[in-house]
């Protein structure tokens, strides 16, 4: 069987403490890769002047690959493109995006540096599976190369219609970029239909079905593939921490009342803001409620060099504390805000004691701690799942009360229904979503990818028709 070489930025290398890096791609791809043999590859955390050969560990027949990167190329790299101009263009915020050519150039390098490396590991029948938004040049680096390999690509975080993508300064050398890639897979059919239309209107491609395309002399494929979890161990996760003494203190700590939850990397992307102006306005609106609720959000920083991060940090705070000074009384804190990161078993437990999960993006590729809110709950008393119809996540839970995250009254009035829901409602809505959580869990997110790159006459359309009609 070929070997499988996975690339992504984070690499979730086994570190034995139960945290893994922040976000959903290190889970998504640390699930997949404990499936299969194969190459992990990818940044090491670290920034050095003079980078060592790469360092490699072997666990469970995955090979994990990290290297260093010189501090300016990082931040030109990390911050400066991939951050500052990628993440808020593919996430609908060009009024975000700070274009440097010098950041550019060092998104290239790093591109080519990785090109590199891998190319005194690769064999020629490997198939190479690249993640994220970081890595979007580096099928192109590899063909320079000469590696003929089936190279496969996966988005994790939304992609924009044509209109704001062509935003992006050298976008035919980034975007453009993908179609050396043998597939392109994407969360949603909103992304892949973005794409498409990219494809044919501003690079000139050519399609008969809308699945498989040619430029030039390229033929290459794009899919949709949303990322899932593992239901069933998130299930058992949560129901075991539930008893553990870290989740005992917090329920006691609520003394009966009843608590809502946020859990999210600290991102304006997240709509973190928004929400606590929702939470503020159930507040308002529900005044029997008062004393009786405890929002919870844990935001556990991220990218904190970068300013927008650090703006947004500081309006968070101010915020958490107006509404405490408002609203809160001697013995009630309305809401409390953490920055820490916690265990992952931890997260299940909190989650499972929420009656409702508050997840309000303002656009996401999936968001995977919606789908770990549903599989975190008890089947019998499950809690309510309030969402943002523009999490790629909503195309899945039906059974979530789909809000507007700019609407803060329809979030207040979701907050309301969620803890006023008749249990068998609850219930209903809960295990619909269940069943689709299981339907497409995380081995058939990664088998169905894989399956595409490697067969190639398998219909691209399948995977979505299938959670549709479940
Ligand atoms: O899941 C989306 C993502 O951007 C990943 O690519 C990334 O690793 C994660 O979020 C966390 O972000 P960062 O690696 O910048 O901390």
């Amino acid at each position: 069987m070929a070997r499988l070489v996975v690339i992504s930025n984070r690499v979730a290398v086994p570190e034995g403490n139960g945290k893994a890096p922040p976000g959903g791609l290190a889970v998504a791809v640390d699930a997949a890769m404990r499936e299969r043999e194969g190459i992990w590859f990818g940044w090491s955390g670290k920034a050095s002047e003079t980078p060592a050969a790469p360092a490699a560990t072997e666990v469970d027949h995955v090979r994990y690959v990290v290297t260093d990167l010189r501090p300016t190329e990082f931040d030109e790299y990390y911050h400066g493109f991939a951050n500052r101009v990628l993440w808020p263009i593919l996430h609908y915020r060009v009024d975000l995006a700070e274009f440097s050519s010098a950041n550019y150039e060092g998104y290239l390098r790093v591109n080519a540096f990785f090109a590199d490396r891998l190319s005194e590991m690769l064999q020629p029948d490997d198939v190479i599976w690249v993640h994220d938004y970081h890595l979007m040049p580096l099928a192109r680096a590899l063909r320079i190369r000469g590696h003929m390999n089936r190279i496969g690509f996966f988005l994790h975080i939304p992609l924009p219609p044509p209109d704001l993508l062509t935003t992006l300064p050298k976008h035919k050398a980034i975007v453009g970029a993908l179609t050396d890639f043998d597939l392109i897979g994407f969360q949603t059919e909103n992304d892949a239909g973005n794409f498409a239309r990219y494809l044919t209107t501003t690079i000139g491609a050519a399609t008969r079905d809308g699945r498989l395309y040619q430029v030039g002399d390229r033929a290459f494929r794009i899919g949709v593939f949303p990322v899932g979890i593992d239901p069933h161990g998130i299930r058992k996760l949560a129901s075991r921490a539930v008893k553990s003494s870290f989740v005992s203190d917090l329920e006691r700590s609520l003394v009966g009342r009843s608590m809502v939850i946020g859990v999210d990397r600290l991102d304006y992307s997240k709509g973190i803001l928004h929400r606590i102006d929702g939470y503020q306005r159930f507040l308002e609106s529900s005044p029997d409620w008062r004393g009786k609720v405890t929002y919870l959000q844990i935001a556990p920083r991220s990218r904190s060099d970068i300013p927008e991060y650090a703006d947004m940090d500081a309006a968070v705070s101010g915020k958490v504390g107006h509404i405490n000074g408002l609203y809160g009384d001697v013995a009630w804190v309305p809401l409390r805000y953490v920055n820490r990161n916690y265990r992952r078993s931890e997260v299940a437990g909190m989650l499972r004691l929420a009656r409702a999960g508050l997840v309000t993006p303002l656009r996401d590729g999936m968001n995977l701690v919606a789908k770990e809110y549903v599989a975190a709950q008890d089947p019998d008393d499950p809690g309510v799942l309030i969402l943002s119809e523009f999490a790629g996540a909503a195309a899945e839970l039906e059974g979530a009360l789909l809000v507007n995250p700019h609407d803060h009254d329809e979030i207040a009035s979701a907050i309301r229904n969620a803890l006023e829901m008749t249990i068998t409602e609850r219930r209903a809505r809960h295990s619909d979503m269940f069943a689709v959580l299981e339907a497409n869990d995380i081995k058939y997110w990664a088998k169905s990818f894989l399956d595409a790159l490697t067969l190639p006459g398998r219909p691209m359309n399948w995977l979505s028709q299938r959670v549709r009609t479940h």
